[in-house]
């Protein structure tokens, strides 16, 4: 249901699959689970316009006939510097959900994160895939966070990525009022085993205040809201696998992650979906880059690498993200649209629309490579 013609940019893409719900198998209130941010989503609005403001200076008369956009990201080869990001039970958009998305990032030759949140479970992802990497939610009960994280490195799973701006839900209102759950048949794959596959079964948090979606009761009464660094660093432990840390957005807690052994920090709100009015991402990135630059240059055998996601829909988006010191971007709603309106196929246009975006925005600001997109070429309007 993507063609070139109908795909001209990401903004829009949003408003098609509004429009076409009928045609796809995601129900309006799904696709206001994915849409939504928290409270007043001011902050998912902040991570887009905070790459209004900042300009790009861009360089002429610079040879590049020969553009290069691969990099190593968390020891993986990859040919374009945007990585999916992990987003939750992606069958709501399309019936092959994770399959499809994991079968369209080893098409683009990049990486695909999958939720702990997905409807295909690990096993079942890492035979689609290729660059996979997983995303954790801590439980309470530690023996599932063991299991989860011991089968994706038996899956070949490339990276953990441990999500900790989510302890609890955020104030999601649009699921409040759809009373967000899952249809019939659909559950968290890979919990099945603990018998928390349902997410209409955990009622039973009397601190949540957000009871009317689904999710969020279960979050509530299931996730381990006692966590610190020093947990993070036990789940370092229990993996050969590097770590990256997502959900970051000052410099003291870059400089904790490391300290506790991650090997990559992602600069990320959540999309907006977690504490509102927060500081976009764009805007967090130079305290995390100049923590980490200096957490780097005294330890140069191991160089943290960071991440940004939230709010990229252009590939001028990329390119500040990198100017500013970012080694890749992830995206998540935009891949969910793709998804829905034609499932792999929609995921891979979505990723061959950024990715030829980011690589007109290399050759007009004359950047051949990726070490060209050094930081004079952005400044941030006041
Ligand atoms: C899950 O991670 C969500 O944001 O809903």
């Amino acid at each position: 249901m993507i063609s070139k013609n109908t795909l001209i940019n990401l903004a829009e893409l949003e408003e098609l699959v509004e429009k076409s719900l009928d045609k796809t198998t995601l129900a309006p209130s799904h696709f206001d689970y994915y849409r939504g941010g928290a409270a007043d989503e001011l902050t998912m609005k902040r991570n887009c316009q905070a790459f209004a403001e900042i300009s790009i200076w861009p360089r002429m008369l610079v040879d590049i006939s020969k553009r290069d956009m691969s990099l190593s990201l968390a020891g993986q080869e990859i040919d374009m510097p945007i990585v999916i990001a992990p987003t939750a039970f992606q069958a709501l958009a399309h019936s092959q959900g994770e399959l499809a998305t994991a079968a369209a990032a080893k098409k683009l030759n990049t990486i695909m994160t999958l939720s702990t949140l997905s409807n295909h479970d690990i096993e079942e992802v890492a035979k689609a895939g290729n660059h996979l990497w997983y995303q954790l939610y801590v439980y309470k009960d530690r023996a599932i966070t063991k299991d989860l994280v011991a089968r994706a490195e038996a899956n070949n799973y490339k990276a953990l990525v441990v999500t900790v701006d989510s302890p609890v839900l955020g104030r999601r209102e649009r699921d409040i009022r759809n009373h967000f759950t899952l249809p019939p048949g659909l559950r968290a794959a890979n919990l099945e085993k603990f018998a928390l596959g349902n997410i209409k079964n955990n009622k039973n948090d009397s601190n949540n205040n957000n009871q009317d979606s689904d999710l969020a009761s279960y979050i509530a009464s299931l996730y381990d809201t006692s966590l610190t660094w020093k947990d993070l660093e036990w789940i370092i432990s229990l993996t050969k696998l590097p770590v990256l840390v997502k959900g970051v957005l000052r410099g003291d807690d870059a400089i904790k992650a490391v300290a506790a052994g991650a090997k990559g920090i992602i600069v990320s709100n959540h999309g907006g979906r977690q504490l509102d009015t927060t500081i976009s991402t764009i805007e967090a990135l130079p305290g995390i880059i100049a923590a980490i630059e200096k957490a780097n240059s005294s330890n140069s055998n191991t160089l943290v690498e960071v991440l940004l996601d939230g709010g990229i829909r252009r590939g001028t988006d990329i390119l500040k993200a990198l100017a500013m010191g970012a080694k890749a971007v992830m995206i998540g709603r935009p891949v969910l649209w793709g998804l829905a309106l034609s499932g792999q196929s929609g995921v891979e246009a979505v990723l061959n629309l950024l990715k030829s975006e980011f690589d007109l925005a290399m050759a007009l600001s004359g950047c051949g490579n990726l070490a060209a997109i050094t930081s004079d070429l952005i400044s941030r309007e006041k």
